[in-house]
């Protein structure tokens, strides 16, 4: 008989990320998965295809007690109230309890942030300092954070290593910084009880191989990957693409970034849940944290490939995935940008058994797959 799975809170899981961090939580078969969502930027659809593929990946002799542990419970709601988080752990404290939480949920476009400071410093930060305190009232102390490499703001040392000084240069970047401040004093607060990991992503890239999620933004996408795949489809032709300055001091004059297949992240998340109940990586955590050591169990670990590519690359390998022939403008730089972002993931590869299966190729046919398969995306838009 199977142990019962672990129940596990991914915040935002219908979103891009975290629809497929939950669906890599459903594949371990460690884990069930509940959310809170309010679905400003996703679609409730993202999260049944979850589970479809999950339970699709089953062995032929599974129960449908072992199908129905697949189902995602969602709660509909924000999570700047603490009222909505609350509902969760109240519902969950008579099925188990939660075991830990991954917060996702977040608002992150660069450029965008500094257009809106007050909405993502209230999004971003209220809402991890609300979790936190609905935390430790169910007592409830394992947490897996979403953390960014924007935190780096342009590093002198390329690739990053985590021991880089934090030096932010956008409101977003600022949200995810403050945010692992708050992780590590909480953490700081009750050594023996609380143990938290900050994953700082790079750049997220593709989608689930089958095509059936992906990234799906309500609006025009603000990020790179997802405005070609949506392009390719015959979508913004008229604005057409804009790159954003190419008089950076980089290969091609180009913003390089560390961009990651989506399946990785998501999987290095399920990593990170085991190591949370180690000792040992919490030890050395000058190396990990960028604010040198502390008594408590918070560590920062970079979730990158290692490999740098710049805009017009992107722009390369996602014209061979769809062969849609690209026109693009250079146009001005956008706030918040810097030159070169490209991890190293080495601290991540060693303690965590983090690792990248997937290569650019793979990313650029992953992004087209979800968009090829579903040109209106989840739903027709409203
Ligand atoms: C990449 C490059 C743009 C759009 C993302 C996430 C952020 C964080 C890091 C997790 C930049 C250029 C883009 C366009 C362009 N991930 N670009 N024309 O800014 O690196 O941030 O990854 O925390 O949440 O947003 O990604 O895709 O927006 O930009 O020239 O129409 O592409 O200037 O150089 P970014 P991006």
């Amino acid at each position: 008989m199977p142990s019962p799975r672990k129940n596990i809170l991914v915040t935002g899981a219908a979103g891009y990320i975290g629809s497929h961090i939950a669906l890599c939580c459903l594949l371990s078969g460690e884990y069930s998965v509940v959310t809170i969502d309010n679905f400003s930027n996703s679609f409730p659809e993202g999260l049944k295809r979850v589970t479809k593929i999950a339970q699709d990946a089953l062995p032929a002799d599974a129960t449908e007690e072992d199908k129905k542990a697949l189902e995602i419970e969602v709660f509909r709601g924000d999570i700047t109230l603490k009222e909505d988080i609350n509902q969760v752990f109240e519902a969950y404290k008579s099925k188990g309890g939660i075991w830990g939480v991954i917060h996702v949920a977040a608002h992150k476009a660069v450029g965008e942030s500094g257009e809106k400071p007050i909405q993502y410093y209230e999004n971003n930060i209220t809402a991890t300092i609300n979790l936190l305190s609905i935390m430790e009232k169910y007592e409830v102390y394992r947490i897996v954070y979403s953390s960014s490499a924007t935190v780096y703001g342009a590093p002198k040392q390329i690739p990053i290593p985590e021991t880089s000084v934090l030096a932010p240069e956008s409101v977003y970047g600022r949200t995810k910084h403050m945010s692992e401040l708050i992780l590590k004093d909480v953490c700081d607060s009750k050594p023996d009880l609380w143990r938290a990991i900050g994953l700082r992503y790079f750049n997220p890239a593709g989608s689930h191989p089958s095509g059936e999620i992906g990234e799906d933004p309500r609006g025009k996408p603000g990020n790179l990957l997802p405005l070609l795949s949506q392009m390719a489809t015959g979508k913004f032709a008229e604005e057409g693409l804009k790159i954003f300055g190419n008089d950076y001091p980089t290969p091609d004059g180009t913003c390089v970034r560390d961009y990651l297949h989506v399946m990785d992240l998501a999987q290095g998340h399920v990593d990170a849940l085991a190591a949370l109940l180690r000792d040992d990586i919490f030890q050395n955590q000058a190396s990990g944290t960028g604010f040198g050591g502390s008594g408590g169990k918070y560590k920062a670990y970079n979730l990158g490939k290692g490999k740098g590519m710049s805009v017009l690359q992107m722009v390369e390998a996602m014209r061979k995935a769809t062969g849609f022939d690209y026109k693009y403008t250079i146009v001005g730089r956008r706030t918040g940008d810097v030159p070169d972002l490209t991890a190293d993931p080495s601290l991540a590869n060693k303690e965590l058994g983090f690792t990248c299966k997937y290569g650019l190729e793979e990313m650029a046919r992953d992004q087209w797959g979800f968009n090829k398969k579903y040109p209106q995306g989840y739903e027709t838009k409203k």
